[in-house]
């Protein structure tokens, strides 16, 4: 049976007390927390380094922590980010010379490994790498701001990448980020995705055990 995950993004926590707020979505129901890191470079943004992901494992936080690498060059980030705690780190392709050995690289040190690909980015990537993915990132924004819209070519990508991985036999998450909401999570879960990232329509709500519940009953009704 397959199971769905939701993974709220810090990126729209509130930071001046971020232990606390990550630790309130953890008790609200969600599953695993999104991290994004963001470089002045790579993307038009800068957040945060592995500083803030060893800080939250000394707060305490016991969930998984799902590093989302928007930055390049990703190897030595993917080093510190393993060492600071982090459980799956993924990293943009057209952002790492060496694809290939960025994936084992993060496997070695113990986590999990995925590709994120923005809106243009084709799946062809994958194929040679299939037997060194934990994870698929579906990018449903391009990459940089929370608030955004879904593209809903992203519908597109995730049934051809459902099909892929069924094809392959794998044990691969597909991984859905930006612009996922309460009202169109349904339909990211239909099209095959099982892990859903979502920060402003999380962190946006007084409460977030009543989004979250929200947000699983869609995915149940839509996909079962
Ligand atoms: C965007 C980030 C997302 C972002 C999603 O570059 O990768 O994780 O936080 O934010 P929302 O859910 O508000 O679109
Ligand atoms: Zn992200």
């Amino acid at each position: 049976m397959q199971s769905y995950t939701i993974a709220p993004s810090l990126l729209s926590a509130d930071f001046s007390r971020l232990g606390d707020d990550a630790q309130a979505v953890l008790d609200a129901g969600a599953d695993i927390l999104h991290l994004d890191v963001m470089d002045n470079h790579y993307v038009p943004n800068l957040t945060v380094g592995p500083l803030v992901c060893a800080a939250l494992r000394k707060y305490g936080i016991k969930a998984p922590i799902d590093v989302h690498l928007m930055v390049t060059p990703v190897d030595s980030l993917i080093t510190d980010f393993a060492e600071a705690g982090a459980t799956n780190i993924t990293f943009h392709p057209d952002a790492s010379t060496h694809v290939d050995r960025s994936l084992d690289l993060i496997r070695k040190l113990g986590c999990k490994a995925g590709l994120s690909l923005n809106p243009a980015t084709t799946l062809d990537c994958l194929e040679y790498v299939m037997d060194k993915l934990d994870l698929i990132l579906i990018m449903s924004v391009n990459p940089g701001f929370g608030g955004q819209s879904f593209i809903p070519s992203a519908l597109t990508k995730i049934k051809r990448a459902h099909e892929i991985i069924k094809a392959s036999g794998k044990q691969i998450d597909i991984a859905v980020d930006g612009g996922v909401k309460t009202d169109n999570i349904g339909e990211i879960a239909k099209a095959g995705a099982n892990m859903f990232i979502a920060g402003s329509a999380i962190f946006g709500q007084p409460d977030y055990k009543t989004v979250i519940a929200a947000m699983r009953a869609q995915i149940k009704s839509a996909a079962g």
